[in-house]
């Protein structure tokens, strides 16, 4: 498989590890700014490999089997529609999009073109993640009666201040958008994913210096009735937690850590003899972005490979963007948002 990396930031080696981890051969990287993907290039003893500045060049010009997009977040929808529009296939980095209407766009094109695209929602992989996916799909938790996600997480006006970018509307949004989107994600996904509204509220509490918010709080209701809570924020003085719970009448689990991939809490009325193991489920990583690109990477080969979407597919990264614009969109309106959202963008909250 060949691959090409657009975007040489913080998260790229991310992605290259999990090209290596998978044998994929890396025949090309971009970045906007061309010093900084020459030196990541050698920073990551990437040898013979084409080197652009502009990701529409190095579309046209290499024969790739797919590409991945780790650039800033506002530029996502714009690379994934050129992807998608010139049949490359594409893993984007979370936020899919900014808009509602972006993210149909990209989704609508790759569809017509037939590419294979996704969205790296990586904790989805998590072990622990998994093993609750299982236990929901196997009804272990009877009728579930709610759930919850909280992102308790640090970032400082060193962090802010690191680029341009971090924490404006156009190219970022707040807290939600940006470190939360997988929590929301996995809270979405497990719950069934059939969310038909949102309330919500943002503030800016700490970090006067950006246009977006730093705490977040929501409540989703389910079509089944079941509810849900969200809450997001960097305003903890180091990072404390993602922690993921589910509660129904037959079991109750609680996923903590930095990133959901630790078992707190495992109880079930029907007690398996694996229950025991699972309960000490603690899967280390270097960081809160987790193991899970290796697995993301891996199944996104073996889906081009057989022709199918990939597990983490471009809905995923829809759904999870809408949740959070509906946050947006109910501060905004001070109302109750109804889910479809059609046409919501964080533009809408300049
Ligand atoms: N999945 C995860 O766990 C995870 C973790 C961190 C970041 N991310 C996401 O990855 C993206 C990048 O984050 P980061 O922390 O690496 O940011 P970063 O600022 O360190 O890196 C972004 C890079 O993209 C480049 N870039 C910007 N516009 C470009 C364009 N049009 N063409 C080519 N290159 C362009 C920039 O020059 C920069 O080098 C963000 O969207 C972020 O939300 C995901």
């Amino acid at each position: 498989m060949k691959y090409a990396l657009i975007g040489c930031g913080r998260v790229a080696k991310h992605h290259i590890w999990a090209a290596r981890n998978n044998n994929i051969e890396i025949v090309a990287l971009c970045d906007i700014d061309y010093d900084k993907a020459v030196a990541f290039a050698k920073t990551h003893s990437i040898e013979n490999v084409n080197i652009y500045k502009d990701y529409k060049e190095l579309i046209n010009n290499e024969d790739v089997d797919f590409v991945s997009i780790a650039t800033v977040s506002g530029t996502h929808g714009e690379i994934a529609l050129y992807c998608a529009q010139n049949k490359v296939n594409f893993i984007v980095e979370k936020p899919l999009a900014m808009s509602m209407t972006e993210a149909d766009a990209v989704i609508a094109a790759a569809e017509k073109s037939g590419v294979v695209a996704g969205t790296c929602h990586q904790n989805r992989f998590n072990i622990a993640v998994q093993e609750l996916k299982a236990a929901l799909d196997n009804n272990r938790f009877g009728k579930i009666s709610h759930g919850s996600i909280n992102v308790r997480w640090c970032r400082t006006k060193a962090y802010y201040d690191s680029d341009d970018w971090r924490g404006k509307w156009l190219s970022d949004g707040g807290t939600l958008m940006n470190q939360c989107v997988h929590g929301i994600d996995l809270l979405r996904w497990l719950m069934g994913d059939e969310v038909v509204s949102v309330y919500g509220q943002v503030r800016n509490s700490q970090h006067p210096y950006i246009e977006a918010e730093d705490i977040g709080v929501a409540v989703l209701t389910f079509r089944d009735g079941s509810v849900a809570t969200v809450e997001g924020t960097v305003n903890m003085v180091e990072d404390l937690e993602q922690t993921l719970s589910v509660f129904g009448e037959d079991g109750m689990a609680r996923l903590g850590g930095l990133n959901a991939s630790s078992v707190d809490v495992w109880r079930f009325k029907d007690e398996e003899a694996a229950d025991k193991d699972r309960r000490e489920i603690e899967e280390k990583a270097a960081n809160v972005y987790g193991n899970g690109h290796t697995s993301l990477f891996m199944d996104f080969v073996n889906a081009i490979n057989e022709k199918r979407p990939p597990y983490v597919d471009l809905y995923a990264g829809r759904r999870a963007i809408e949740i959070i614009l509906a946050i947006y969109k109910s501060q905004k309106t001070g109302q109750v948002v109804k889910l479809p959202l059609t046409d919501f963008g964080t533009k809408d909250m300049i």
